[in-house]
């Protein structure tokens, strides 16, 4: 049996220790705004939180996760006002929309750790998370936005 800890709720899972993450949170919580890619940390359209920490949920056995707290996008705010959602809405930035779960996963953990972060900061910080649509020059616009955002609700 596996405690963990998402979204601030708390889950007791009888799992195989080497089952991924990525497929509790979708088959069995039945969270499934995280997205299923390449199934081998290359893509990034799988990332959630770790203990605030963007992590690639397809290559992470559930057994590495215990006690941890994970937040997923259906966590990251509960009234989808957390400044990058704002940003992501202002700027309309998905087109197709499957990676942007991930890609505002990964946006803010960036900001947790970096509140003004530059291009280059971004470019890196979100260098694992592909989208095949292009959306790299919204995607980077809408970061810069949320760190504004952020600042102001402070
Ligand atoms: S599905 Fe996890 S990194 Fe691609
Ligand atoms: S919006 Fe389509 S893959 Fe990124």
């Amino acid at each position: 049996m596996i405690e963990l800890t998402i979204n601030n709720k708390q889950h007791k899972l009888d799992l195989p220790d080497d089952m991924p993450l990525l497929w509790a949170l979708r088959d069995i919580v039945k969270l499934t705004g995280s997205k299923y890619g390449c199934g081998k940390g290359l893509c990034g359209a799988c990332t959630v939180h770790m203990d605030g920490i963007a992590v690639r949920s397809c290559v992470m056995p559930i057994s590495a996760v215990k006690g941890k707290s994970i937040t997923t996008i259906e966590g990251l705010s509960e009234n989808i006002d957390h400044p990058v959602q704002k940003a992501w809405l202002e700027i309309n930035v998905p087109q197709c929309g499957y990676c942007q779960s991930g890609q505002i996963m990964s946006a803010a953990s960036l900001l947790a750790s970096n509140d003004s972060p530059s291009d280059d900061d971004i470019d890196q910080a979100m260098s694992g998370n592909l989208c095949r649509c292009g959306t790299y020059p919204r995607i980077r616009s809408a970061i810069h936005l949320a760190a504004k955002l952020a600042k102001e609700v402070k």
